[in-house]
């Protein structure tokens, strides 16, 4: 299936200069969906991922966490942007394509030695991969690894990430 086709692109959102890859076309798409979900997980699975929880930060790294948690047998751990999470936290701030922000998780959902998979809709800069990935390791979890649905690969984010396995299934 040609998944690209499904992804629509805009320009100069959300500011001058950026080309924003809008995967809302591919989610309402009912086959494009399923697709996309299925090879998410089989790379995951042919990459060795075997983990204990998904994390995905928001909010489309949601959209896709959460059904590839499912699919793993694995359970999902949110993590948000600044003032969302109602229990006490752990917080990194982070440089994004378009701005900085901060990223928070539960202090109570990583436990020391937990398996983990970090899963995003789509890496840029790297920024926020890389500070999830400080956040989880900082607690003494063990990170099996990264998976994007898409790589913007001109922007080198995978420089930023530690020496692990990465699943992307579409490259521009
Ligand atoms: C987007 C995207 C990734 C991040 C990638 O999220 O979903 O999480 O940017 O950029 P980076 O590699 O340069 O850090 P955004 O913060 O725009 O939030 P959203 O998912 O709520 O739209
Ligand atoms: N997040 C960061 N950069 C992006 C882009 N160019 N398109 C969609 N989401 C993004």
């Amino acid at each position: 299936m040609d998944l690209k086709s499904l992804i629509r692109d805009i320009p100069d959102f959300p500011k001058p200069g950026i080309l924003f890859r809008d995967i809302t076309t591919l989610l309402r798409d009912a086959q494009g969906l399923k697709y996309t979900i299925d090879l998410f997980t089989q790379k995951c699975v042919d990459a060795g991922m075997t983990a204990d929880f998904v994390v995905g930060m928001e909010s489309r790294g949601f959209i896709f966490g959460t059904p590839l948690a499912y699919q793993l047998g694995a359970g999902f751990i949110p993590v948000r942007k600044k003032g969302k999470l109602p229990a006490e936290i752990y917080a990194i701030e982070y440089a994004l394509e378009y701005g900085t922000d901060t990223l928070e998780v539960h202090q109570d959902a990583l436990q020391p030695g937990s398996r983990v998979l970090i899963a995003d809709d789509l890496i840029a800069t790297g920024g926020t991969a890389a500070a999830t990935a400080e956040l989880i390791q900082k607690v003494g979890c063990e990170l099996v690894g990264f998976a994007f649905i898409i790589e913007l690969q001109e922007l080198q984010g995978r420089k930023k990430l530690p020496d692990l396995p990465i699943v992307t299934l579409l490259e521009y």
